[in-house]
């Protein structure tokens, strides 16, 4: 039996393809859900909605500074790997959260093998809480998966040759796969979409939600578009957004699920974010993306401009959304097989 241990949104989508090809493998599985993330459009309806079954224990570990959040993780998820008859063969952790680094801790301490699906990745800024949790997590791991060969050659570096595979990215495996229902059922409830063209945008780093300069120049540059921007709110925005004024050409909305995520990218003409996953899934719906960060883990999507970094202390984001991408879109982060090949490695090490 092998424990995969997920808390926010972005990891029960990873989950969801990584539990299917388990299961199609005979490897029994069983999920930690850490609630890290806990209100039901962020947590429970994307598990529901992407048919995660096998989900045996679940924490109430929202919220709090890091270290309380994290150490909170800890105890609750220690003390169920104790109360089991036997430990289980791996610990499989996904990304770079505080679920990913409590988790992969616990395991690490207790000798349990730590498998880490999005290994590899460096935005090489420390101050960015994931770029401490991906560092420690990806010493921690014996079997470290990586989206592209940028990820094996960065572990290289930092001396993690073994136990590195090359598989692609698991959430081009959730995007084709997802993408076929959410362009099948017709609007899926999306009824505030605009039928005209609009810019679909998410903002959830701390260094533009929790900077009230930053999020103010944030919306006079979505004002400037003078077209509609969609733009579903992070939970960490629902205070902060009430000592704004909302101009007219913005439409507010709580988190989507994945799938009306995805109906709304398929859908848009331009994607803003300083999300990593939506850089990625923007650039296989072959949209383009502008990211309010000053860098990328995903430096492949900004060859021929798919995808450009702003700085909107300096730039304004209507320069950018209109630059069409020079280069011929090509596959990136593997064949959308990445499940199945974390599997078949894993299964070869459970017999
Ligand atoms: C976390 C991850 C981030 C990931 C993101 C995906 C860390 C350090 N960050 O960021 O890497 O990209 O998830 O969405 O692990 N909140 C709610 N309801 C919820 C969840 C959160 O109200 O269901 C509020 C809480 O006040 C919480 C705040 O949002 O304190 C931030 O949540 P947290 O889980 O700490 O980090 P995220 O910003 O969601």
């Amino acid at each position: 039996m092998i424990i995969s241990v997920v808390g926010a949104r972005p990891q029960f989508v990873k989950a969801a393809v990584v539990s299917k090809a388990l299961k199609d493998y005979g490897i029994e599985e069983w999920i930690v859900h850490t609630g890290q993330h806990y209100d039901d459009a962020m947590s429970g309806a994307i598990i529901r909605e992407l048919g995660i079954e096998n989900v045996k224990a679940q924490f109430a570990c929202g919220t709090g500074t890091h270290a309380v959040q994290t150490a909170k993780m800890m105890i609750e998820f220690e003390q169920f790997l104790m109360q089991l008859e036997r430990p289980p063969k791996f610990v499989l952790v996904f990304g770079d959260t505080n679920s990913t680094l409590a988790a992969a801790l616990v395991a690490a301490k207790l000798h349990i093998p730590v498998v880490h699906v999005e290994a590899g990745l460096r935005s090489f800024n420390r101050s960015m809480p994931e770029e401490v949790n991906r560092v420690v997590v990806d010493h921690l791991s014996s079997l470290l998966f990586c989206s592209s060969e940028e990820g094996v050659g960065q572990l290289g570096k930092e001396g993690i040759v073994e136990g590195v595979f090359n598989v692609g990215d698991v959430m081009l495996d959730a995007f084709q796969y997802f993408s076929k229902s959410a362009r099948r059922e017709e609007g899926l409830g999306n009824s505030f979409v605009p039928k005209e063209s609009f810019g679909l945008a998410t903002i959830h780093r701390p260094s533009n939600t929790d900077n009230d300069k930053q999020l103010r120049r944030i919306v006079e540059n979505f004002e400037a578009l003078k077209l509609p921007v969609l733009w579903p709110l992070h939970p960490r925005l629902k205070d902060r957004i009430k000592s704004l004024t909302i101009p007219a050409n913005v439409l507010i909305s709580g988190p989507l699920s994945y799938l009306q995520m995805l109906d709304a990218l398929h859908r848009c003409s331009f994607v803003v974010t300083d999300s990593g996953g939506l850089q990625k899934e923007a650039y296989w719906a072959r949209k383009k993306c502008v990211t309010i960060r000053q860098e990328t883990e995903w430096t492949e999507t900004l060859a021929g401009n798919w995808n450009s970094l702003v700085d909107l202390e300096k730039e304004s984001l209507s320069d950018f959304v209109s630059v069409q991408p020079t280069t011929e879109w090509e596959l990136l982060y593997g064949d959308g097989c990445a499940a199945r090949k974390i599997a078949e490695t894993l299964s070869k090490y459970v017999a």
